[in-house]
């Protein structure tokens, strides 16, 4: 289904932009991370980044049938720095996400009343509410030069849900089975 208004279309390529290039950057920080020897902040940067590649692939087919070039701008952290550092640009850019962003774009794509973008804006505000959670716990560790306690993080293929440790029988925000979650 393809987006009808500009605006929300607009919003669409923004976000599309901005979570191709956080996808990106959580990939960078998570090679630095493994190689100051923070293996599992390495490893929430990785799951993370998947999430961010799945709220980007939402957002892409949502444009659907209104393709042209697009000239996106990205508010965000650019460049390599210590772990510590690299954590406050990650949690800086969720928290964009959660407090401006996504609810800007959500009350557009419902006033609109364009269905698929709002699922798509929905589901990516809720994992970036749990984004910015985790990435605070893995810099409080960081800052005291302790890495982040996790088994394992778990992704929902369909919105982006993250959790720790161990998936949950459905996902709570799409409602996806659990063996559908991708494990890191
Ligand atoms: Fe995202
Ligand atoms: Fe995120
Ligand atoms: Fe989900």
């Amino acid at each position: 289904m393809a987006v009808k208004n500009a605006m929300t279309s607009d919003f669409l390529h923004s976000a599309y932009g901005g979570e191709s290039m956080a996808h990106m950057r959580y990939l960078t920080w998570g090679t630095m991370a493994e190689k100051e020897g923070f293996k599992n902040i390495s490893k929430l940067f990785e799951a993370i980044a998947y999430a961010e590649e799945v709220h980007a692939n939402n957002h892409f087919k949502e444009i659907g049938g209104n393709t042209a070039d697009a000239t996106v701008v990205a508010g965000a952290v650019f460049g390599p720095n210590k772990t510590v550092d690299n954590l406050q640009g990650a949690i800086n850019g969720e928290l964009h996400e959660v407090e401006q962003m996504y609810p800007v774009y959500l009350n557009a794509a419902q006033f609109q009343e364009e269905k698929g973008a709002e699922r798509s804006f929905h589901y990516a505000l809720e994992a970036e509410k749990i984004h910015a959670n985790l990435f605070q716990q893995a810099q409080n560790a960081a800052k005291e030069g302790k890495d982040i306690e996790l088994t394992s993080v778990y992704i929902c293929p369909i919105c982006g849900h993250t959790i720790l440790d161990e998936a949950p029988d459905k996902c709570p925000v799409c409602g996806a089975k659990k063996e559908m979650y991708k494990e890191f």
